[in-house]
């Protein structure tokens, strides 16, 4: 079985293609690839309509499951609708696609587990600053826009305890098979942008969490997917394979090319 994975497409926020763009190239690479299961592990774009689109449109025209946890991106705010942050992370937990809370059980042997995860500032550097400073989410004149988006009525720290345990609930479910779990929100530390750094010693706080890291040790996960930090890389360590397969944002990309950065993206897990 091959399971193809990617994340943050951020597909409203190209200045050459258009969300059907990457929809149609995106469903060629399934195809091209001869996947069996594509994994989304979040940032679609900035509306939680669209995202939930994207991701059917992409399943209904490759005909293969498509399993998508929402990023923090996904969970943004528009000024045309009302909905407050958890009634849209309700609306992405009633999708088939979503498996938050929701195991997907492959077969007797393979599981995967997801969750968007939340940020509770332990990546930064805490000998620079205090929690207070950290949690004015504000630096250098810039701001981390979640804070002008995302209201979760929660602090940061409990909404990355509140994730923990849903994980948690979900990898005891089905600790009896070899675990696939997917985040948007970083789990490993060597995946924060490295210190020193002039601003993600700050920023790095907003980037992963260390709540998971229990996770690693007391259950059979063998594969960690997750995005957020728009980074491209594989790490292994004690027998898991952190996998960080993120599109990004245009501006960010080596080509300008959708289609060859989606085959430089696209991460298979053949299980
Ligand atoms: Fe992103």
């Amino acid at each position: 079985m091959r399971i193809g994975a990617i994340s943050d497409l951020h597909i409203d926020r190209s200045k050459d293609y258009y969300p059907q763009d990457f929809e149609y190239i995106l469903t060629n690479e399934i195809k091209r690839l001869n996947l069996d299961m594509l994994l989304i592990a979040g940032d679609v774009s900035n509306h939680y309509l669209q995202t939930v689109q994207f991701v059917q449109n992409v399943k209904h025209h490759s005909n293969i499951d498509v399993l998508f946890i929402p990023g923090n991106h996904d969970y943004w705010k528009s000024e045309q609708d009302d909905k407050s942050s958890y009634e849209i992370f309700e609306h992405y937990k009633s999708q088939p696609e979503s498996i938050i809370g929701n195991p997907y059980i492959i077969n007797d042997d393979w599981a995967i587990v997801g969750h968007s995860g939340w940020y509770d500032y332990s990546f930064a550097d805490h000998e620079k600053f205090s929690l207070e400073r950290l949690e004015r989410r504000k630096y250098y004149g810039s701001t981390w826009l979640d804070k002008e988006h995302i209201d979760w009525g929660k602090s940061d720290l409990e909404m990355s305890k509140l994730a923990a345990t849903s994980v948690k609930n979900d990898l005891e479910q089905v600790k009896d098979k070899n675990i696939i779990l997917m985040t948007h929100i970083v789990t490993h530390k060597r995946f924060a942008v490295p210190m020193p750094h002039r601003i993600f010693d700050y920023f790095n706080a907003f980037i992963g969490t260390s709540d998971f890291d229990q996770f690693y040790e007391t259950y059979p996960i063998k594969y960690s997917i997750m995005g957020h930090v728009h980074f491209r890389s594989i790490i292994e360590e004690s027998g898991v394979q952190y996998i960080c397969p993120c599109l990004g944002y245009q501006r960010e990309w080596r080509t300008q090319d959708l289609e060859t950065e989606m085959k430089h993206t696209i991460q298979i897990i053949e299980i």
